[in-house]
C-alpha cells in the first residue's frame, strides 16, 4: 500500500522525525485564512494510506483543519486514513460535572472516530474510562506510553527523589521511578480554578537534602508544579525539576515556573518548544509498524 505523512506547519518538525522513522515521504498541508476566518485546507498529495500527523494543542482551530484535510484525503482516494495525534485534547471532560455540562471526550472521541479509520495517540489524559477505545469507539484507537523515554531523560547518579503531584499522576511516576530503582511521592491535589491548585505531599521530609523531580502527563499553566516546587522547598530539597509528556505551558507560564525555582522542565516533542527533549518518531514508528498501519 503506497503511503505518505501529510503534516500542518505547526507539526512539521516532529512529522519529519516520524517520515525519517518511517522511511515515508512528508508533505506539509496548506491552510488559508479568509478575512471572515474560515479556513481553507488543501492536501499536496495523496496515498493509498494517508497518515496526518497533528498535536491537538490549541485543538478548536486546529481540529477543524484536520477534519478538512481528512475529508480532502479521502475525495483524492485514499483507502485508509490515519491520525498521530501526539497530544490528544478533550479527553479529561469524560462527564458532565454540573448540570448542563457538554461531555467533550464523547463528541470529539465520536468526530474523530467517524473521520479516521485509527488512532495513534500518547498517554491520554483518561480517568473514567479504562480504555482509549471507549473514549474513540469503533476504530483502532492505540495508547502509547512515554514513559520509557522521559525515564532516559533522568540522570539517576545522585539518587534524586520522583514526586507525582496528584493521584494520577502514579501510573507515571511509577513507570518512571521503577526501572530506576528511585523513591517516589505521589502528593494529592485540589484543583480550585484554572490556576489556582492546593497540594499536600505525604512524607514530603523524604526530599531533603536531595533533588526533587516532579512528573506529570502533561504541563498547562504550571500551577501543579509550582505548588508542589513550593513544598518540596520548604521540606529542604536541593533543587526542582520537571518532566512530564505533553508540555502545552506558554512562555509566561514557563517563565512563571522557572521564577518559582523549578530549574529544568523537559517533555517529549508531542507538542515542539524548549522544553522537546525527547523524540517519539521511534515509539510511533514502532507501534505503527507493529499494528500493520505503516
Ligand atoms: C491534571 O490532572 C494533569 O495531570 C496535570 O496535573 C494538569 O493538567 C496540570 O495543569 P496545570 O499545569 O495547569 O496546573
Amino acid at each position: 500500500m503506497s503511503a505518505v505523512i501529510l503534516a500542518f506547519a505547526d507539526s512539521m518538525a516532529a512529522a519529519d522525525r516520524l517520515g525519517a522513522s518511517l522511511d515515508l515521504p512528508v508533505r506539509d498541508v496548506a491552510v488559508h485564512r479568509f478575512p471572515d476566518k474560515e479556513a481553507l485546507v488543501r492536501i499536496p498529495a495523496s496515498a493509498q494510506s494517508v497518515i496526518l500527523y497533528r498535536s491537538l494543542d490549541d485543538p478548536d482551530r486546529k481540529l477543524i483543519e484536520l477534519l478538512l484535510a481528512a475529508s480532502a484525503a479521502r475525495d483524492s482516494g485514499a483507502e485508509r486514513v490515519i491520525l498521530v495525534a501526539p497530544y490528544l485534547a478533550y479527553m479529561r471532560q469524560d462527564k458532565a460535572f454540573h448540570p448542563g455540562e457538554a461531555v467533550s471526550q464523547k463528541v470529539i472521541g465520536g468526530l474523530l472516530a467517524s473521520h479516521f479509520d485509527a488512532l495513534l495517540t500518547v498517554d491520554p489524559h483518561l480517568h473514567r474510562v479504562a480504555t482509549l477505545s471507549e473514549a474513540i469507539p469503533g476504530i483502532s484507537a492505540i495508547s502509547l506510553s512515554a514513559a520509557p523515554l522521559l525515564t532516559a531523560l533522568i540522570d539517576a547518579g545522585d539518587n534524586p527523589i520522583i514526586i507525582g503531584p496528584d493521584s494520577e499522576s502514579r501510573q507515571w511516576t511509577e513507570a518512571i521511578a521503577r526501572p530506576l530503582g528511585l523513591e517516589t511521592l505521589v502528593a494529592t491535589k485540589q484543583r480550585l480554578s484554572d490556576r489556582q491548585v492546593s497540594l499536600t505531599i505525604p512524607d514530603v521530609e523524604h526530599a531533603r537534602g536531595r533533588r526533587a523531580i516532579i512528573v506529570d502527563d502533561m504541563i498547562s499553566s504550571g500551577r501543579t508544579l509550582v505548588e508542589a516546587a513550593k513544598l518540596l522547598r520548604q521540606a529542604g530539597a536541593t533543587s526542582i525539576e520537571a518532566i512530564a509528556t505533553h508540555c502545552l505551558a506558554h512562555p509566561d507560564d514557563l517563565a512563571f515556573m522557572a521564577a518559582h525555582g523549578i530549574a529544568r522542565i523537559a517533555s517529549s516533542d508531542s507538542i515542539d518548544g524548549p522544553t522537546s527533549k525527547a523524540a517519539l518518531a521511534p515509539l510511533i514508528a514502532h507501534a505503527m509498524r507493529d499494528n500493520g498501519l505503516a
